[in-house]
């Protein structure tokens, strides 16, 4: 199946950066939010990223314009998605309204289009059983954040997915000039598995009183080579994506290794969420 129309559904921060890049791509992009505002200021965030790129003569000015003209926004999941080959679904870590998304995707596009996520955590194959006519076309499509510079995308299969969908996915991550990387369903996958408890870990360092946010990430960037430390990392990633996260690991295992550290649950209650509310373990 040849892809040249997606739609992405969220135009937060990793539904715009996934339209950029398909956009960039030369796909057409079709973005959907239920909010007009957020759609005009992910345009402007495309924006801002593009010129970004040309003033480091990584594109053209015309490649910007050309890429931007790509992309269409639309309020309305049928009129965005009715014509389109690949949907991209990046709202909110939130079951309940991602299973909404998918039942009103599998009325209003055709039967050949494959409805991925962008879910950084939630069972493909849990996601897929509410749309069971189309299972074999449901699939995970992880990107990173900033979507534009990070050349991963975690790809992963349902129960049901098929060959022929995972091939598909597994392609166009590769015109994207990403790097697919399948692995297995399975709670957070392995990106989140594995990042989730050392955000929490440095989150009990500063909640027991071991080091400041300042000296734990210190410790990580320069002892370990990470480019930002976990708790910078945690603001930037958003502190209510990373308990959302957290909890999925928790319950998903049944193991009290995962539990949230009681400081973040604290953080995220105040309202305290990071870059986008300006304070988290840093004002911005
Ligand atoms: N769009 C386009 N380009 C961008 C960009 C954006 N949004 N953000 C940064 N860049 C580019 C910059 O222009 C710069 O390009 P050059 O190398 O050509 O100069 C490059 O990226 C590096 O940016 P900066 O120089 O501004 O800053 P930096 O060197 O401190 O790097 C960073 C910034 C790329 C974000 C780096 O700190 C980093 O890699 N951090 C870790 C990010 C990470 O771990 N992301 C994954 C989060 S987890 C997730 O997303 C999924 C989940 O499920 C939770």
């Amino acid at each position: 199946m040849e892809i040249t129309k997606v739609a992405v559904i969220g135009a937060g921060t990793m539904g715009n950066g996934i339209a950029h890049v398909f956009a960039q791509s030369g796909f057409k992009v079709n973005l959907i939010d239920v909010n007009q505002g957020s759609l005009d200021r992910a345009l402007a965030t495309i924006d801002k990223n593009l010129s970004r790129m040309v003033a480091k003569d990584k594109i053209s000015e015309s490649d910007k314009d050309a890429a931007l003209s790509r992309i269409q926004t639309f309020t309305d999941i049928k009129s965005g998605a009715d014509s389109v080959q690949l949907v991209v679904e990046a709202v909110n870590e939130n079951f309940d309204l991602k299973t909404k998304i998918f039942k009103e995707l599998a009325e209003v596009t055709s039967e050949e289009t494959i409805l991925a996520s962008n879910t950084s955590s939630i069972s493909i194959t849990k996601l897929a059983g509410v749309v069971k006519e189309r299972s074999e076309k449901v699939i995970g499509m992880h990107f990173f954040n900033p979507v534009p510079v990070m050349k991963l995308v975690e790809v992963v299969n349902g129960l049901d997915t098929s060959d022929e969908t995972y091939e598909v996915i597994e392609n166009l991550s590769k015109k994207l000039g990403k790097t697919p990387v399948y692995v297995n369903d399975a709670p957070g996958f392995v990106s989140n598995r594995v990042l989730m408890p050392m955000i929490n870990e440095a989150i009990f360092c500063v909640y027991e009183g071991v080091a400041t946010p300042e000296n734990v990430d210190e410790v990580m960037k320069l002892g370990m080579a990470h480019p930002m430390g976990p708790l910078r990392l945690a603001d930037f990633i958003g502190l209510d994506v990373c308990l959302d996260i957290l909890r999925v690991l928790y319950d998903g295992f049944a193991d009290p290794k995962y539990r949230p550290c009681p400081l973040l649950v604290k953080m995220v209650d105040a309202g305290k969420l990071g870059d986008k509310t300006g304070e988290g373990f840093y004002k911005y």
